[in-house]
């Protein structure tokens, strides 16, 4: 596997693959890898010829009192995970190289998508996300980019500005990876204490619920999500950011459900800010 550090080595490289013909699929992570970003990688192994993961921890995309600092850094183990898939490259760059001095272009996706849900909790998180995807995409010149169902409005975004902006790349949005527990995976799961994962199941419960709700015929949005608020608040250790429903991949408001329909989450549990998400009316 290639280690790419530089601007200029990414380029030369996916000008190499493009030359020879290759389908590119990219992959972009934060590293700290998972089973989650694994399945992403394996998608993008048997749909491409090249698979080019990214490891960037995106100054960014986090706000000023985020975990920007505290987030896991672990490129090694990240290497040996990304080997075994097996991936053709990593570009792990320095974030002086993504952002040197001197940099002031950003992307910025307004309106109806980026003033709900985790766009209006964490301003400029996902002009932060649409700066660095936008570049990554140009870097690597993708045919293909995987990103996860984990953050559906973060596929919604990306989405988007590629159309708006005509980029020449199919983004492929891959279904949530789940511990058996039911617990999605996240990096952010590292910061969890025993006691703290145990509460933590609360969050995919809730869904589980409101899904089952949904299942027997409930349609009334405000219903569904008392269903999951109830069940959020018997966790004491459970501090709820949002629960909202709305239409996907539109992320309009709605009384009663249209499908498909987006119902999502964000909590903390202690100190860690956790989000999950259902579709609903998706086979
Ligand atoms: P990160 O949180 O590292 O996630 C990288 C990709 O893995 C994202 O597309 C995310 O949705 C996906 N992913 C994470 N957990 C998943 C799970 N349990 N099941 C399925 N997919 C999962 O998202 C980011 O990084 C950044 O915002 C990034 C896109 C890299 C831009 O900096």
């Amino acid at each position: 596997m290639k280690i790419l550090r530089t601007i200029k080595e990414i380029q030369a490289y996916a000008k190499e693959m493009k030359a020879a013909g290759k389908k590119i699929g990219l992959v972009p992570t934060m590293g700290a890898l998972h089973e989650g970003h694994l399945t992403l990688m394996r998608q993008a192994r048997e749909a491409c010829d090249i698979v080019i993961a990214s490891v960037f921890v995106n100054p960014v995309q986090f706000g000023p009192n985020e975990d920007y600092d505290a987030y896991p850094r672990q490129f090694e183990a990240d290497c040996e995970k990304l080997e075994s898939v097996p991936v053709d490259a990593v570009f792990h760059p320095e974030p002086s190289e993504m952002y040197p001095e001197g940099f002031s272009t950003y992307v910025t996706v307004d309106g109806d998508i980026t003033d709900k849900l985790c766009g209006a909790r964490r301003p400029g998180h996902f002009r932060g996300v649409a700066t660095v995807v936008t570049k990554l995409i140009n870097l690597s010149r993708a045919d293909e980019a995987f990103f996860g169902q984990k953050d559906a409005q973060q596929v919604v975004v990306i989405r988007r500005f590629v159309e708006d902006l005509n980029l020449n790349v199919h983004i492929n949005m891959v279904p949530i990876v789940r511990e058996e527990s039911g617990l999605a995976r996240s990096s952010r799961n590292q910061y969890l204490s025993a006691e703290e994962k145990e509460a933590a199941l609360v969050l995919s419960r809730s869904l589980k619920r409101a899904k089952e709700a949904y299942d027997r015929g409930e349609r009334d949005v405000e219903k569904l999500k008392m269903v999951v608020k109830n069940t959020l608040s018997g966790e004491p250790m459970a501090a709820v950011d949002y629960v909202d429903l709305y239409s996907f991949p539109g992320l309009t408001p709605m009384h009663t459900v249209a499908e498909p329909a987006l119902l999502a989450i964000a909590v903390k549990i202690g100190k860690t800010r956790l989000i999950d998400n259902t579709i609903l009316g998706k086979e």
